[in-house]
């Protein structure tokens, strides 16, 4: 249960504290993000990208961006077949065993969706909203801190009523974030080998939550 009364607020990440995002996806997250990350997320629109603080120190921070929807495809699953990526869909409610979910198995037996965003059809009126990091430092977690800058961000929805679903990547081996996620209503929607590029093990789910419905 997560410590309300912690005295925690939020602000906007800006051109005069991302730095400090910087500092914190480096300790957080075993993937470097590029130059190019940050830059975009100073061209977010503000609610989109949040800390969360305790008296003067940042101790998290939530980054999202909205994406077109596309039915069945996520434009920033980066499956178009490079380097081995494969998206699998799973069924929601169904577990799999390891030895499904590694090579072989399931992944054998299931269907690989082609996310070559250049022949997805769009949805003219739906959108998604995509979660890029959520992390908090590891001496404040488990005090509620996640689940409130992700509640900030799901209320925030309320203003964008065409995000129907929010989705984001967990790496298949981080059981902490994938427990958080599907508390807070999460499903998994598919397993995609071969996402990441640099680190171990190289596949992650997608986790999707439908909203505004
Ligand atoms: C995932 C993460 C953001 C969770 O933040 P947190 O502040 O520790 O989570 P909270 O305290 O708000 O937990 C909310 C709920 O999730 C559950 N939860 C959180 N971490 C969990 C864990 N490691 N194992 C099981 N359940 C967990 C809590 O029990 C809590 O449940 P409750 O609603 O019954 O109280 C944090 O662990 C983190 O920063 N991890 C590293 C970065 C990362 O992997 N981010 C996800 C990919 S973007």
């Amino acid at each position: 249960m997560g410590d309300r009364s912690m005295p925690l607020w939020f602000c906007d990440i800006n051109g005069g504290n991302i730095d400090e995002l910087r500092k914190m996806n480096s300790a957080i997250f075993p993937v470097r993000y590029s130059n190019q990350f940050y830059e975009d997320v100073l061209a977010l629109p503000r609610e989109l990208a949040q800390f969360a603080c305790v008296g003067g120190a940042v101790i998290g921070a939530i980054c999202c961006r909205v994406e077109p929807f596309m039915p069945g495809q996520f434009l920033s699953s980066n499956a178009n077949g490079a380097n081995g990526v494969q998206v699998v869909s799973l069924v929601p409610g169904r577990s799999y065993s390891q030895a499904e979910l590694g090579a072989g198995g399931v992944l054998a037996g299931g269907f690989s969706a082609n996310n070559n965003s250049s022949t997805a059809e769009v949805d003219p009126v739906r959108q998604r909203l995509y979660i890029t990091t959520l992390g908090v430092m590891a001496a404040h977690r488990g005090r509620g801190v996640g689940r409130r800058l992700l509640d900030l961000m799901l209320a925030n929805l309320q203003h964008l009523p065409d995000v129907c679903e929010v989705y984001l990547h967990v790496q298949t081996s981080n059981a902490g974030a994938i427990a958080f996620y599907e508390r807070a209503g999460f499903h998994k929607e598919a397993i995609i080998k071969n996402y990441y590029r640099h680190i171990e093990p190289p596949d992650c789910y997608l986790l999707l939550k439908a909203v505004n419905s």
